[in-house]
């Protein structure tokens, strides 16, 4: 099978990282070119040695993976341990990671990539706050141009925040870095709650998992098990919503979303809605539609797709 798409991931490992990135690792459609870790769910120490844990759990210790920002460009750090644990990736006991972080700051790794891949050639997928993305633009605006496009999981709009009433966790934590993102006019899919949400790890689907028999199968169902208890308890519904695992999904079938091209803008002056992601879906603005926004998933064929694939693992 041909490859179809290089790509980028930027991740800040969490639970659902884990699994958008063992699912990356198991499509052959996927060269990843490096993962790049950033802080966002937990500290930074602790999503890159998660990011190198995934890579040795999935049989890929040859994975490149770079550690980044460690805090957002402008507000403290706020991250999620009440969702994902004090290690990040509570839920499997697994080994602390033999192969080595690459010695290059993500950020220097992801200008020098996009500089040196054939414009238009690279996809980059950010699973947490955009800070490196951010950081790297700013470092070099020529790399804007060269990226084919980002797929990135965050914001939300009439599904509204997760972590304010307002804001999705991944843009509240650094606005403005997501604010640079959004404005600087790379084609660019987003996967809000407004999907997430209907992507449900229910008690069937994590069986499913477990029924693959392997350590990645056991090791999924362990992580979504821990991971799912926080939102089962806070939205009262059978599972958690699997966030980050839907932008290498759509990368892999795109069919399985729908949505529409639309403005979005990010808050970062009212304290109230900092981070909100303003999705003019109704298109009442005359403003760029800078963003495809998805809204609907084929949940069934999701779940489907990711047993398929991590049981290749
Ligand atoms: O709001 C959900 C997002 O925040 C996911 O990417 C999760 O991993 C956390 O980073
Ligand atoms: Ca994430």
């Amino acid at each position: 099978m041909p490859t179809s798409h290089k790509i980028i991931i930027d991740t800040d490992p969490g639970q659902d990282d884990a699994v958008a990135i063992l699912l990356a690792l198991a499509s052959p459609e996927i060269e990843v070119l490096g993962i790049t870790a950033v802080a966002g769910n937990v500290p930074l120490a602790l999503t890159e040695k998660n990011a190198r844990k995934i890579c040795e759990l999935a049989g890929k210790p040859q994975t490149r993976v770079f550690a980044g920002a460690i805090r957002p460009l402008v507000r403290p750090l706020v991250t999620a341990e009440e969702v994902h644990g004090k290690t990040g990736l509570n839920g499997p006991e697994l080994p602390e990671p033999t192969m080595q972080l690459v010695d290059e700051h993500a950020v220097d790794f992801i200008v020098r990539t996009l500089m040196a891949e054939a414009p238009g050639t690279v996809t980059l997928c950010p699973l947490g706050p955009l800070t490196n993305i951010a950081l790297a633009m700013i470092r070099e605006p020529r790399i804007a141009p060269r990226i084919k496009r980002i797929v990135l999981m965050g914001g939300g709009f009439f599904e509204g925040g997760n972590v304010t009433p307002a804001a999705e966790f991944n843009i509240y934590v650094d606005p403005h870095a997501a604010d640079v993102v959004f404005t600087s006019g790379v084609p660019t899919v987003v996967m809000p709650l407004d999907v997430t949400h209907k992507a449900l790890t229910t008690a069937k689907r994590i069986a499913a998992f477990r029924a693959l028999g392997t350590r990645v199968g056991t090791a999924t169902a362990e992580m979504l098990e821990f991971f799912e208890r926080f939102d089962e308890g806070k939205y009262g519904t059978d599972g958690g919503p699997l966030h980050d695992p839907c932008v290498i999904a759509y990368l892999l079938k795109p069919e399985l979303f729908k949505g529409r091209e639309c403005n979005v803008m990010v808050e970062t002056a009212s304290e109230l809605t900092m981070g909100m992601t303003v999705v003019d879906w109704w298109g009442v603005t005359k403003r760029p539609k800078n963003a495809l926004v998805m809204r609907d998933i084929d949940h069934d064929g999701f779940f489907a797709l990711l047993v398929e694939r991590l049981g290749k693992l």
